[in-house]
């Protein structure tokens, strides 16, 4: 039996797919049941729970080979951030994997995690994955770049459906993209393959792109001729220290687009890719093709889709 923590989002469905079609027994922690409801079809075990309450996460935890967690509480509400989701969330997924027993955690963390990183979700996952290293636990750490699908929802969904977007800056700074569906692929292979035991894996896509360039290839692909407006990034340091006390979650999510926008934020990811050589390199153009083109109703809900 494998534990997805998170496995209800837009990565972790994906993983509960491909492990399901290995045959392998999946159970779901999440904190609303019916979120799960597009997983019970695919003979699902549910625990309802939230990760920090220790007696939900022992229930979920027991009977289990390996736990995945693929949570975060960046866009959380007051009581999910970053600190209780991510670091004391983990910790506690971490804590009663070792005292069960199970054999290999596989955690879901950031590019860029780090101690001293201006956002806390940086801080915090690598908060998490200095814990699990030190738990005594077998453990692989997947570091994803940005999720094209979550980008295009945010980015791209506006022009098909208002026909207008917003970039938050300038949206000249070259990011590294990742599909999730590669990302779950890795999660999937950590599962299955000892080998990936005890690496921390940076998982990048094939391109650098900018805000704009990535909206080009969206329009390109969808034939949409949507006009793009821009937030200016002064406004954007404005409303980041006036939301901090108003709407925390808000705050971090200006401030986060403010990182993307100014800090260096692309990578080289072909070697890594090159070991791998069983996992597609999926491109933004065929994300976009396959979301919004071919099966436009799978992406929908951000869960669905391959
Ligand atoms: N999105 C990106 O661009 C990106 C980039 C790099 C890394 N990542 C990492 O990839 C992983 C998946 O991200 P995603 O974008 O796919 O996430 P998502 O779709 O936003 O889903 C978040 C998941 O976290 C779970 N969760 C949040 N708070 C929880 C709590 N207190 N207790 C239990 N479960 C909780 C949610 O479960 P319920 O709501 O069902 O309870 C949900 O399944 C995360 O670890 C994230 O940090 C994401």
């Amino acid at each position: 039996m494998i534990l997805v923590a998170g496995g209800t989002g837009r990565l972790g469905t994906k993983v509960v797919k491909l492990l399901r079609q290995r045959g392998l027994e999946v159970r779901v922690l999440t904190r609303d049941r019916k979120r799960a409801a597009h997983l019970v079809d695919l003979g699902v075990e549910i625990v309802e729970g939230d990760v920090g309450d220790p007696a939900a996460v022992q229930l979920a935890v027991d009977g289990t080979r390996s736990v995945v967690s693929a949570i975060h509480g960046f866009a959380g509400t007051k009581n999910a951030t970053p600190a209780t989701v991510d670091r004391d969330g983990n910790r506690n997924l971490i804590g009663v994997a070792r005292k069960a027993g199970v054999e290999h955690v596989v955690l879901v963390s950031v590019q860029d995690a780090a101690a001293e990183h201006p956002m806390s979700l940086m801080r915090m996952k690598y908060a998490a994955e200095e814990e699990l290293k030190a738990s005594g636990l077998a453990w692989t750490i997947i570091r994803p770049a940005a999720y094209m699908e979550l980008w295009c929802e945010l980015l791209g969904r506006p022009l098909l459906e208002k026909g207008k977007t917003q970039v938050f800056g300038r949206g000249r700074n070259p990011i590294n993209w990742v599909s999730a569906s590669d990302v779950a692929r890795f999660v999937e292979t950590a599962i299955e393959d000892p080998a990936l035991r005890g690496q921390t894996i940076e998982v990048g896509g094939p391109e650098n792109l900018s805000v704009t360039e990535f909206l080009d290839v969206f329009r390109s692909q969808t034939t949409s001729n949507g006009k793009v407006g821009h937030v200016p990034l002064a406004g954007m340091r404005v409303g980041a220290i006036v939301m901090k006390l108003m709407d925390p979650s808000m705050a971090r999510m200006i401030q986060g687009a403010i990182v993307m926008d100014t800090r260096p934020q692309s990578i080289d990811a072909s070697e890594t890719r090159r070991s791998f050589p069983s996992i597609p390199v999926t491109s933004l153009a065929e994300v976009v093709r396959r979301d919004f083109v071919d099966s436009p109703d799978a992406a929908r809900g951000a869960r669905g889709g391959p």
